[in-house]
């Protein structure tokens, strides 16, 4: 194993060679699929019915010990794949009978949800996304990739790229946000992270998923053709890009045809427009819940309509193993259609090296926590910092810890994590007691959990708030209340946190409000009684010492959001890259503060009882020091199509701490053939400044990133001029504009 040097980076030529091995790998996993044809053919031409059928079925009944019926059905090839199943010495016995024991000797494939992580828990990718750094996430992807695959997982059902803009929704958490350019980017960057280590990634959930209405998890979504091409589908397409072996399809109707049984995104995007040549896993029980939307009048229907949209595989329903063997009979299901799925199926298990289990190749070592750690501290968002209050100094004398996620290490991790064991998470209470002493750090939890409602515990919290020099506040959303079918129509703090606030603020001591949650909430109550707010999601096992750093000054928060922060559920949609409307509201007219009548002033798009615009924009994130944007520079008044130009500024870290700024870069179409929204984001950097340093950055922009659907659904760079934007966010920023002959 290879050692990372202490505090210093590898030497090139190692640095070189370990590209090289990732190369070779990558390479190999692509020449397989060339050469792999004529073996599938083999197996093909030897296959029955049922032993197809079977390779395309996924089952989660795989149960710690196997049972000898489980052992009989894998010896008659009735599975292909199981899904968070058995142990890992299950799993290697699954295997060998599978190998050694059945007619055809297909090797399984062992699926799993590593979602953030497998032992070691990483941010919920919500909180990743707010790193902008694909550098780190590939990394920890790599991690999680490696812990995995040696307890015998060759596949991974993530990254989920599913655009979503609505923080009702609780698989927010599980998403990297709201804009397609930054999910494709992160997206893909998991994909190669987890490949790179030899597990299979799944570009999920296909598509649409992310828009169901209201918020609420699995319902339906409807999605205009030119927003699906624009928003939905661009990081599906960057992931398969990147070389990602399966889709998931998802298990929401997208205009009325359930994504399941989808010929449109299915044959005609993926396979047909995008050449993918992977294979398509059902989501679980997609294909018999097909009867339930009243597409299908039962299980066989389903499995035929399943079968013919593209999907390859189903997961835990069985209605392709016990129909499409005797639909094919009847004359009912083209047999070349199971074959083509059995082929896809046998392609990436030939892929993976599953046929000939052998060593993998060495790759470069990493080391999970210290990745955590470091993607726990750049996922953190710091929102608000009064006077400077933040970082505290190390001198302090006793600070007061409060609040039902100071020692919470199960809701710490978040949403699916399987594998992470509680006992593993450093809390911000233990890291904290560990950076200052025991005796510095006064512990009241106030609350139980979360959405406690009794105040017995107020007592103790205020009075260990009067005896410290500064509180902090550890709020949020417990771990079961995002993810999975855990959407939530109120935003704001459960539970009597917002009490717990109010009566520790009482104390007079500075109180800085941390926030472990799962997807964007209203806090404002919170904000305007606290002198600094740091947002830190669900950030994994190592997120207690991440937050220490944080909090400390060890470490200089640098996260931006990857979702707007809406001020109140009730504004829901609101995100960057709206449309402008015929009638935009004023700047001083959205919003009118209560007690004072209402007339509004025009006919515009805005709230009688609330600002339109959000809590906290999307790229948003301060630092401890400053950072000023000037000169803005083009290198050409004029681009023609086809062409790129380069877009520059200077970035000065005007404060006094050395730190990270994630440097955005916008566009506007202001008048094109169909209306374009007031930003899009098109480029973005993490740049490392000194305190003093000035740094030029320069953003190449193609004319083709420019582009978009017009009326009749054709891919444009419309001529005209552009405006555009190197900024600390979504709403500032230096600003220039340009023109495409
Ligand atoms: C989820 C998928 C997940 C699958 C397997 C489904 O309910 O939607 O995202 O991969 O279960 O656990």
């Amino acid at each position: 194993m290879l050692a990372q040097p202490r505090g210093g980076s590898w030497p090139r030529r190692l640095r070189r060679r370990i590209a090289l091995i990732l190369l070779a790998c990558f390479m190999n996993l692509q020449a397989q699929s060339v050469d792999s044809e004529p073996r599938i053919d083999a197996l093909l031409a030897r296959m029955t019915l049922e032993e197809k059928a079977g390779q395309m079925s996924q089952s989660t009944s795989m149960r710690s010990p196997l049972s000898e019926e489980i052992k009989e059905q894998i010896r008659r090839g009735r599975w292909g794949s199981f899904l968070n199943a058995g142990s890992a010495a299950d799993r290697a016995e699954a295997q060998r009978i599978a190998t050694r024991e059945s007619r055809l000797g297909i090797p399984l494939l062992f699926g799993r949800d590593v979602i953030h992580g497998y032992r070691t828990i990483f941010p919920i990718p919500l909180g990743q996304a707010a790193s902008w750094n694909p550098e780190l996430i590939r990394q920890a992807a790599r991690a999680a990739a490696r812990e995995a695959a040696a307890d015998g997982i060759h596949w991974t059902f993530a990254p989920m790229i599913d655009i979503t803009r609505d923080p009702r929704w609780g698989r927010i958490a599980e998403s990297l946000g709201e804009d397609p350019y930054l999910t494709a980017t992160l997206g893909a960057a998991m994909v190669r992270g987890f490949q790179e280590e030899g597990l299979a990634a799944c570009a999920k959930h296909y598509a649409g998923y992310g828009a169901a209405e209201g918020g609420r998890d699995y319902n339906t979504t409807w999605i205009p053709e030119r927003l699906l091409r624009e928003v939905y589908l661009p990081p599906f397409q960057a992931a398969r890009e990147a070389g990602v072996l399966t889709f998931m399809s998802g298990f929401n109707a997208l205009n009325g045809i359930p994504a399941t049984g989808n010929e449109f995104l299915l044959r005609r995007v993926l396979r047909g427009e995008w050449g993918f040549d992977g294979f398509v896993v059902s989501d679980y029980e997609s294909v018999t819940e097909m009867v339930r939307h009243g597409v299908a009048r039962d299980a066989a229907e389903a499995a035929l309509r399943a079968l013919r949209a593209g999907v390859d595989m189903e997961m835990v329903s069985t209605s392709f193993y016990d129909h499409l063997p005797a639909l094919v009979r009847a004359g009912k299901a083209d047999p070349k259609l199971l074959d083509e799925a059995v082929r896809r199926i046998l392609r990436i298990k030939l892929r993976l090296g599953l046929f000939e289990p052998e060593a993998p190749p060495a790759t470069a070592s990493i080391q999970p926590l210290e990745v955590a750690r470091r993607l726990s501290a750049q996922s953190v968002v710091l929102l608000k910092n009064r006077d400077g209050v933040l970082p505290l100094p190390k001198g302090i004398g006793k600070i007061a810890v409060i609040g039902p996620l100071a020692d919470s290490p199960v809701d710490q991790m978040g949403t699916w994590v399987m594998d992470g064991r509680a006992e593993e998470v450093i809390t911000p209470l233990a890291a904290l007691r560990n950076l200052l002493g025991p005796d510095r750090v006064l512990w009241a939890p106030g609350l139980k959990n979360s959405r406690d409602g009794s105040r017995a515990g107020f007592p103790a919290a205020a009075s260990a708030a009067r005896s410290a020099e500064a509180v902090v506040l550890f709020l949020g959303e417990e771990q079961i209340l995002s993810g999975e079918a855990r959407s939530r129509a109120f935003l704001g703090l459960p539970g009597a946190q917002d009490a717990l606030v109010e009566e520790v603020a009482a104390a007079g001591r500075p109180v800085i409000a941390v926030i472990l949650a799962g997807r964007p909430l209203t806090f404002s109550s919170v904000a305007s009684r606290a002198r600094a707010v740091l947002y830190a999601w669900h950030p994994g096992t190592m997120g207690g010492p991440a937050l220490a750093d944080l909090l400390f000054g060890n470490a200089v928060p640098s996260g931006k959001l990857a979702v707007s922060f809406p001020r109140t559920a009730g504004q829901v949609p609101v995100y960057y890259s709206h449309l402008h409307t015929g009638r935009p509201p004023a700047p001083d007219e959205s919003g009118i503060p209560t007690g004072t009548p209402v007339e509004p002033k025009g006919f515009t798009s805005k709230y009688l009882d609330v600002d339109v615009t959000p809590e906290y924009p999307f790229g948003f994130g301060l630092s401890y020091t400053t950072f000023e944007y000037s000169n803005l520079r083009l290198s050409a008044a004029g681009v023609p199509r086809g062409a790129a130009i380069t877009v520059s500024a200077d970035i000065a870290n005007t404060g006094r701490l050395e730190a990270e700024e994630v440097v955005q870069l916008y566009v506007r179409d202001p008048v094109a053939s169909v209306a374009r929204p007031v930003r899009e984001l098109k480029g973005f950097e993490r740049i490392r400044l000194k305190p003093g340093e000035k740094r030029t950055l320069r953003f190449s922009l193609s004319t083709g990133q420019l582009a978009f659907y017009d009326e009749r659904m054709q891919r444009v760079t419309e001529p005209g001029l552009f405006q555009v934007w190197v900024a600390p966010d979504s709403v500032r920023g230096v600003a220039g504009s340009f023109t495409v002959r």
